[in-house]
């Protein structure tokens, strides 16, 4: 798989020797936590077949079977403080939207803030994790993709059944795994050149994002609130107006959202 890949990349791609291919970890993104800790540098790569411990974004998990999608992280190191990078998980949304596209014709859409849907089911999802150096600049920030590839409706667990797809089920086509990695990779890498540029970035998050003017619940712990989605911020949060007229931007790191009327 890992030669696959390497050969769908440009021979001068400058992640092409950092590829690391696991038959089975934990989580990606926690192996890459590690390497990065021990020094690995920007633009390693950790792909797995299957992880056992997949993680989403607020503490879920990311049903990951082997063979059946694509589980990716890599380790960025952009010289930055923090506070720069409250759009990271956005812009890393867009350039997988734009790295399934390429690869397989299919556009995902985003619903807020890191999923990818396809007929308002769930596709994949993105999860970044952010390291500090103690000036409170980053020392690494790791970004995770994972993307439901040759899954049947039954192959999901029965709680996310009816909310998840997978690109075969929505293309009717056999995805090549290792093809939309390199494209999702290529994407990745040329997102990292305007990933200061939040102004260049957020505009094609917001053409994406299926969840602006949605009627939306708001879930904050056990607190469920209804509003309607305006926009996204300059940071990646998300303007609602709540159905007594109050407006308020929620930040990810807080809330879920569902649609009024079921998942999206
Ligand atoms: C979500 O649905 O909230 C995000 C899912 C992110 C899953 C990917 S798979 C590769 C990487 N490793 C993980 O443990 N999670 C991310």
């Amino acid at each position: 798989m890992k030669t696959r890949i390497q050969s769908y990349l440009p021979g001068d791609h400058p992640w092409q020797n950092h590829i690391y291919w696991f038959e089975t970890i934990d989580s990606t993104n926690t192996r890459a936590k590690e390497m990065a800790a021990n020094g690995a540098p920007h633009g390693t790569v950790l792909i797995a077949d299957r992880q056992t411990g997949g993680r989403g974004r607020m503490g879920r998990s990311f049903h990951s079977p082997a063979g059946c999608g694509i589980y990716l992280s890599v380790i960025l190191r952009p010289e930055c403080a923090a506070e720069k990078l409250m759009h990271l998980t956005c812009a890393t949304a867009v350039a997988a939207a734009d790295g399934i596209e390429n690869a397989s014709g299919l556009r995902p859409g985003i619903k807020w803030t890191n999923d990818l849907v396809v007929e308002r089911k769930k596709l994949g999802g993105i999860l970044t994790e952010l390291s500090l150096k103690s000036n409170a600049m980053v020392d690494y920030a790791i970004v995770g993709i994972g993307i439901n590839c040759t899954q049947d409706a039954g192959d999901f667990p029965e709680d996310i059944r009816s909310i998840a797809t997978s690109l075969q089920l929505s293309t009717q086509k056999k995805p090549d795994r290792a093809f939309i990695i390199a494209n999702i990779l290529i994407s990745l890498c040329d997102m990292c050149k305007d990933l200061q540029s939040p102004s260049k970035l957020l505009p094609r998050y917001r053409a994406d994002c299926i969840t602006i003017g949605q009627e939306i619940s708001v879930v904050r712990g056990e607190e469920i609130r209804h509003g309607k989605a305006l926009d996204i911020d300059d940071a990646g949060g998300l303007i609602v107006v709540f159905s007594d007229g109050h407006r308020e931007t929620v930040s990810s790191g807080e809330v879920s959202i569902r649609g009024m009327y079921g998942y999206a």
